[in-house]
């Protein structure tokens, strides 16, 4: 790999981290994305948000979580009173893993070799910013930082602590809010979306 693990771990600013993600090939989907697309917010955040992937908007920008989900996002956190200024969002994996179909990149889901691969760069992100509490945003994120299967309806909407002794939140993921197909449903599981974040932000008081 371009960034051996023994590297990232010696890394000490965030800004540091950034720059050197966007050369990691250390996995094959960094061919096919069209740019890393690392966290981003505060050195100083004392909430962290870790959803899955980009997609395909968050890997043309170079953004996370500015498309269709990141928007559902911020609308939930404004309503949690929550600043996302103040915080910092970022992905398990760091790259755009698709399919191509002659008119769309299809999302494909991020498997256990891409997981692996890119965690030296999460867990980089945990160490510098050192947040109070790491909000889980999906299966895939609360897999990678618990690490084990997760169930989330089993696991979500409490405070739990974290190996590094950092709280921790499981909640869905917010594109899972936007397919679900019913209004009532997907009204309800919105405002508990909503209460999971209150629940996170509750750990900064
Ligand atoms: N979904 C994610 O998990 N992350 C993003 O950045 C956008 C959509």
């Amino acid at each position: 790999p371009m960034v051996p693990d023994l590297d990232i771990a010696r890394i000490t600013s965030l800004r540091a981290v950034a720059l050197a993600a966007k050369t990691c090939l250390i996995c094959p989907m960094a061919a096919h994305a069209t740019q890393t697309v690392f966290g981003e917010g505060r050195e100083t955040a004392r909430m962290m948000f870790v959803g899955e992937q980009p997609g395909d908007i968050e890997d043309r920008a170079g953004r996370p979580f500015v498309g269709p989900a990141g928007q559902l996002f911020d609308r939930a956190l404004h309503e949690a009173g929550i600043e996302r200024d103040d915080t910092y969002v970022t992905n398990t994996v760091k790259h755009f893993k698709f399919r191509r179909t002659p008119t769309r990149r299809i999302h494909e889901k991020a498997g256990p070799a891409e997981i692996a691969a890119c965690a030296p760069w999460l867990a980089a992100e945990r160490r510098i910013i050192r947040p109070a509490v790491v909000v889980m945003l999906g299966v895939t994120a609360a897999s990678a930082l618990l690490g084990r299967s997760v169930t989330i309806s089993r696991e979500r909407s409490r405070i739990i602590t974290l190996a590094d002794g950092s709280n921790g939140l499981v909640t869905v993921h917010p594109s899972y809010l936007l397919r679900l197909p019913d209004e009532t449903t997907r009204t309800r599981e919105y405002d508990r979306f909503v209460n999971d974040l209150r629940l996170a932000a509750g750990c900064l008081d």
